[in-house]
């Protein structure tokens, strides 16, 4: 009889988090919380008893969800409209090679290959809390860049004032999109001075990987203080305007689904309630927290606005 050791595994047989964990060099036995301690610009939260999270607005029980999970049940309408289905139908679809164009009310517009629109910044990798409007949250360990490294190189006018995201149309390989559930393609959108916010990222990866189909290779938006919806996927085009940009939701359903979809616990969705939340792979609900733990970094980009109204 012999031990397999971690160099004998197939790779399939080693979890993706337990890679990405080990290659940063923490011991198996460290708690999620001291892992994300180690990470650039985690600090703990138990480094000061009256903190309530970390710059990345990790509370004291939030883990890292699970590889299977983050990439198994998933919101992905160009692949079908159940959890399971962007893992099942995504395959033939494509985000190599891939360009990204970077258009309207800037000094320095521009259409790069993604390895050239990523080259000047560098990759970080965050631990964030993703909070979808459905009521159900993960928490998970992204790659990407600022965002605001996209913007200030493309120079924005003085008109400009929102910024609009924009999904491939791939019809060939999402075969979602022949069901007219949504406005094709996806689109999103944030204020500039939302968009130019450090937490905002443009993620590349997770778990240290490069994103898989599912989650919205190759390039998708994450804004850890908002519904997991204006986490636009696979995108192609970013574009500044001075006009608030229409998004998918809040065509879909504008009662619903509103343009800042600041993840508010005290603005219920007209069909249920925001004020607790269920992390996939618990049993017992949390409550949900304003801005999704990051009120001390972000409510003052909203001082004097009514967050009912503006929802
Ligand atoms: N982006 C596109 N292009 N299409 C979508 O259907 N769904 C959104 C968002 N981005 C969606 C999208 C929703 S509703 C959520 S909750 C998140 O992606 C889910 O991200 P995840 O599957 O990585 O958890």
């Amino acid at each position: 009889m012999s031990i397999k050791r971690p160099s004998d595994l197939p790779s399939s047989a080693i979890t993706p988090e337990s890679l990405y964990f080990d290659r940063r060099g923490f011991l198996a036995a460290a708690g999620a919380l001291a892992i994300s301690a180690a990470l650039p610009g985690c600090a703990s939260a138990d480094d000061d008893p009256k903190a309530t999270g970390t710059p990345f607005g990790l509370q004291k029980d939030d883990r890292p969800t699970p590889w299977a999970d983050v990439t198994n049940y998933n919101n992905f309408y160009e692949f079908g409209l159940e959890k399971t289905d962007p893992a099942a139908n995504s395959g033939a679809y494509k985000p190599t090679p891939w360009a990204v164009t970077v258009d309207g009310m800037v000094e320095k517009p521009a259409r790069y290959q993604l390895e050239d629109f990523l080259k000047p910044s560098k990759l970080e990798d965050r631990i964030y809390r993703h909070r979808c409007v459905e009521a159900w949250s993960m928490v998970v360990p992204w790659r990407g860049i600022p965002l605001a490294d996209v913007l200030k190189r493309a120079a924005p006018t003085g008109q400009a004032k929102y910024v609009m995201f924009t999904t491939v149309f791939a019809p060939d390989t999402m075969p979602g999109l022949r069901a007219p559930v949504l406005t094709w393609p996806y689109t999103e959108g944030l204020r500039l001075d939302e968009a130019m916010h450090p937490l905002v990222m443009l993620a590349t990866g997770v778990y240290g990987r490069d994103l898989p189909n599912q989650n919205g290779a190759p390039l998708r938006l994450v804004v850890p203080w908002k519904y997991g919806f204006k986490g636009i996927k696979a995108i192609n085009r970013i574009t500044l305007t001075d006009k608030m940009p229409d998004t998918a939701w809040n065509l879909a359903a504008p009662d619903e689904y509103g343009f800042y979809a600041n993840v508010n616990p005290e603005v219920d969705h007209p069909r249920w309630s925001q004020h607790k939340e269920r992390r996939i792979g618990e049993f017992a609900k949390r409550p949900t927290l304003p801005f999704n733990g990051y009120a001390e970094s972000v409510a003052s980009l909203y001082a004097g606005m009514d967050l009912r109204k503006n929802f």
